[in-house]
């Protein structure tokens, strides 16, 4: 049985009014390049999104994870669009996520984040990507474990023979570069213990206790990647849904109390991530607040179908994600009312920004012991 692979490749290449949103030129380039790839058989299907400033690449194919051609493909699309619009019109961080010039067959750790789900297409197979911007992979990490560990969120942990054997949540230590599987129920403390530090622990995968996958989230830190802080990497979530797995409104659920992220404001600061539709995945408020929307397909004989051809069921446009989106703008501003103070801002070590040496250097000659 042929298997079929969902890839979703994002980056930032470059935006208007600051980091605002790409332009639509770059959204119609990416969109002749893919189509070219499609004609050619390369890909099955392809949709191109743009959430604040990123554009992402969701991708439909029988290659498999990590396959040369497919992370190529996504390189020379955002190559392209750098060359041929961004850096023609002058938009803002033109190429900022593209780390090297020279692309040597994966695009992890080139800047670009990456996330692919392989597997063998069921009688219907529905999927959701979530993409956020202005904030970073840990972010996903509270949603993921309330999806396919806590059974107040997820009733068909409960009450569905086909979800009480659990999940096995894949967990990456991206300062140390290694990882380890834990499975709940079991491990559930152990699980929450990691997740907790969501600057050091992200999930990367999560698997139904049967090993079919089930989720696969975009790991990399383009600070760790690049030696020096270089920003947040804004990152993307596959999930499948029903029979077998938390249902579309299961896996929707934990967005409607906004959680506080890092990221927000220069990369630096702690904010709610707020659901949002399609049309409204911009940043505004103190460039944010983090945003976050969820894109619905069917997966069927290796493409993707949409509400309306390709176009994805936009699943936080619903009147019910008003009242979220109204907690996140209260939790915003108050958490603007403390200023540069911890937690509002992050932590020195996480701070895209930040002055404090050259505050420290200043100062040398002037401390003295206590
Ligand atoms: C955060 C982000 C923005 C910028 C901010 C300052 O990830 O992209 O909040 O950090 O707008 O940008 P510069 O330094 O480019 O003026
Ligand atoms: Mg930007
Ligand atoms: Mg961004």
């Amino acid at each position: 049985m042929v298997r079929t692979t969902v890839s979703v490749i994002k980056a930032d290449v470059g935006s208007i009014a600051g980091h605002y949103k790409p332009h639509q030129k770059m959204l119609d380039l990416a969109k002749t390049i893919l189509s070219e790839a499609e004609k050619v058989g390369l890909i099955n299907s392809f949709y191109v999104y743009s959430v604040g400033d990123d554009i992402g690449l969701v991708l439909t194919h029988y290659k498999g994870e990590n396959n040369p051609e497919i992370h190529a493909l996504s390189w020379k699309v955002f190559k392209e669009l750098t060359e041929k619009v961004a850096k023609p019109l002058k938009l803002y961080a033109a190429g900022q996520d593209l780390l090297s010039d020279a692309f040597s067959g994966n695009i992890r750790g080139m800047g670009p984040g990456v996330a692919e789900l392989e597997f063998e297409e069921r009688q219907s197979d529905p999927i959701v990507v979530f993409a956020a911007d202005k904030t970073e992979p840990g972010a996903w990490n509270l949603p993921l474990y309330k999806i396919f560990a806590d059974p107040f969120n997820t009733a068909g942990l409960v009450i569905d023979p086909k979800l009480r054997d659990g999940f096995v949540f894949e967990v990456l230590d991206v300062i140390e570069d290694k990882k380890v599987r834990l499975k709940t129920p079991e491990e559930s403390y152990d699980l929450l213990a990691l997740l907790g530090t969501t600057g050091r622990y992200c999930v990367s995968k999560v698997y139904r206790a049967d090993g079919e996958p089930a989720a696969a989230a975009s790991t990399n830190r383009l600070s760790l990647i690049a030696g020096k802080y270089v920003g947040k990497d804004d990152p993307v979530l596959i999930v499948r849904a029903q029979s077998g797995f938390p249902a579309i409104g299961e896996i929707l659920a934990p967005f409607a109390t906004p959680h506080l992220v890092a990221g927000w404001m220069r990369g630096s600061h702690n904010g709610p991530l707020m659901p949002v539709s399609c049309r409204e995945a911009v940043i505004s408020y103190f460039d944010g607040p983090p945003r976050v929307i969820a894109m619905g397909w069917q997966i069927s004989d290796g493409k993707l179908v949409g509400v309306d051809g390709i176009e994805p069921a936009d699943l936080f446009a619903d009147p019910f994600w008003d009242y979220s989106r109204s907690i996140a703008a209260q939790l915003a501003i108050y958490m603007r009312t403390m200023g540069e103070f911890m937690p509002a801002r992050l932590d020195p070590s996480e701070m895209e920004y930040t002055t404090l040496p050259q505050v420290l250097k200043k100062l040398e000659s002037r401390f003295e012991r206590s």
